[in-house]
């Protein structure tokens, strides 16, 4: 674990195993601790960095909407700090947002992506007024608001209580400030299909088969747009699908990071 200091803002980041570079961005309004089950899986073949995103977790948050350009600046500045030129980057539903903000930031940065449960398009009108209403309502009445219209639609049916019960305090534990610009952020965020389907390196697309939120439809059409990507489904999982099919979900990855690896090495 290790903090970071850019551009005024402190940025915590969990960091584990050695070798080839795997930046993953957390989703929302969760934090870095989501991937636990995947640093200690993966860190034996890799050497994971996983921040937590500002205002998230233990970072601090900064000034207006947390742009998913500023969460890839953000991490930009950690592989800088960490004198890292590339990396294999990802993330879940928010994170892939932030990951193919970076992409399209600084593409020689990226020598794959990892996009689980997350989408290639922008916000459409009423899915923007619905983020602004659901910061709004936070500002004034705090998490409990995301404990109703969020969390219910996070997990799969199969997801168990004890699951349930961790992800809850995850989503109490955020900040209705930090939630707020990074619903504002989400709204703001570009149309990524352009530079995803000019990527050429390796993609690999995770979805829960029971993600309601960014569901099959959205990976499968992320594959499709993607010219070299592999699409795995899981089943008895839902958007969090790292956490509820966590043993297929790090098998997947894992498969993925072999060739990489031995190409760095
Ligand atoms: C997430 O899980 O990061 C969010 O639900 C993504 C979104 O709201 O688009």
């Amino acid at each position: 674990m290790g903090f970071l200091t850019t551009r005024g803002l402190r940025l915590r980041f969990r960091e584990a195993g050695s070798g080839l570079p795997v930046l993953l961005f957390h989703a929302f309004p969760l934090s870095g601790a989501m991937f636990e089950s995947q640093l200690a899986a993966l860190s034996g073949q890799a050497r994971l960095l996983v921040p937590d995103v500002r205002g998230f977790g233990e970072s601090s948050g900064g000034e207006g909407p947390a742009t998913m350009d500023a969460l890839a600046e953000d991490a930009l500045a950690l592989l800088d700090h960490l004198g890292v030129a590339s990396a294999v980057v990802g993330g879940l539903s928010m994170g892939g947002y932030a990951a193919l903000a970076l992409l399209r930031r600084d593409p020689g940065r990226v020598r794959a992506l990892v996009l689980a449960d997350t989408q290639v398009g922008a916000d459409d009108d009423v899915a923007r007024g619905g983020r602004e209403t659901l910061a709004r309502d936070l500002l004034r009445e705090g998490t409990e608001v995301l404990m109703e219209r969020l969390f219910p639609h996070l997990l799969g049916a199969s997801a168990p209580e004890s699951l349930r019960a961790s992800v809850a305090a995850m989503v109490r534990a955020s900040s209705p400030a930090a939630a707020a610009a990074a619903l504002r952020g989400m709204a703001l965020r570009t149309d990524s299909r352009d530079i995803l389907s000019r990527f050429g390196g390796p993609v690999l697309v995770l979805v829960g088969e029971e993600d309601v939120i960014t569901p099959p439809a959205k990976a499968q059409a992320m594959a499709r747009l993607a010219s070299s990507s592999t699409l795995v489904q899981l089943p008895r999982a839902g958007h969090l699908s790292n956490l509820e099919a966590s043993a297929l979900f790090n098998q997947a990855l894992s498969e993925f990071l072999k060739p990489l690896a031995s190409a760095t090495s």
